[in-house]
């Protein structure tokens, strides 16, 4: 009885030093610099320039609230099509481990996924912790259409031209 009981304090004790005030023990670790740190490398590396809607026309006019909630609109090249996911989803279902082995995968273009590998164990934890703390939002994009696929939204063509002609022409 008397060890059980010395057992327990002791757990609660590891528990008080793993977790800071206010901090769920899921997210411990992430403390305001960490999301702090994710928020400026989330900015200064361009991720909103494609998975978050009116990122790159708008830039930082677009409320954090809708950051990251992915694009619905494909980039089509001979890669197929692929959709800038929705991260705020995509990050809220996985745990920090499972993140930073997805974050290193290889991806098809236009994600840069060579760059988030290059990113070190740190970097990527901030950013994990940023993208958490903006909390889920938005619905999934579509699923990738393979080359030649039939595409049923819109989507923009990485394919270079010798002509100015606007791809809509075609
Ligand atoms: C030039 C556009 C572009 C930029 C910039 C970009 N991404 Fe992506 N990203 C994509 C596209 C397109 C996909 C889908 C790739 C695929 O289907 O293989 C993707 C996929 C991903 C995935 C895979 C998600 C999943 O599980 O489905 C992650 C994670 C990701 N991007 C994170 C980032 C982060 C973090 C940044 C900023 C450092 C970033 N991306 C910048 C276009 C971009």
């Amino acid at each position: 009885m008397e060890s059980r009981i010395r057992w327990a304090a002791v757990a609660a004790l590891a528990l008080t030093l793993a977790t800071p005030a206010g901090v769920s023990a899921a997210d411990a670790g992430h403390d305001a610099a960490s999301i702090a740190r994710g928020r400026y490398l989330v900015t200064i590396s361009g991720c909103n320039d494609c998975h978050t809607p009116g990122g790159m026309e708008k830039g930082p006019a677009v409320p954090e609230a809708q950051w990251l909630t992915g694009l619905p609109v494909g980039f089509q090249g001979p890669w197929g099509t692929t959709y800038p996911s929705n991260l705020r989803l995509a990050l809220g279902s996985m745990t920090e481990a499972q993140w930073l082995q997805k974050a290193r995968q290889e991806r098809l273009p236009p994600m840069p996924w060579f760059n988030l590998r290059a990113m070190t164990d740190a970097d990527l934890k901030a950013i994990y912790a940023f993208v958490r703390s903006l909390g889920p939002a938005g619905v999934a994009t579509p699923a990738y259409v393979a080359p030649g696929g039939k595409v049923t939204t819109p989507y923009f063509v990485f394919v270079p031209r010798t002509d100015a002609q606007p791809v809509a022409s075609r």
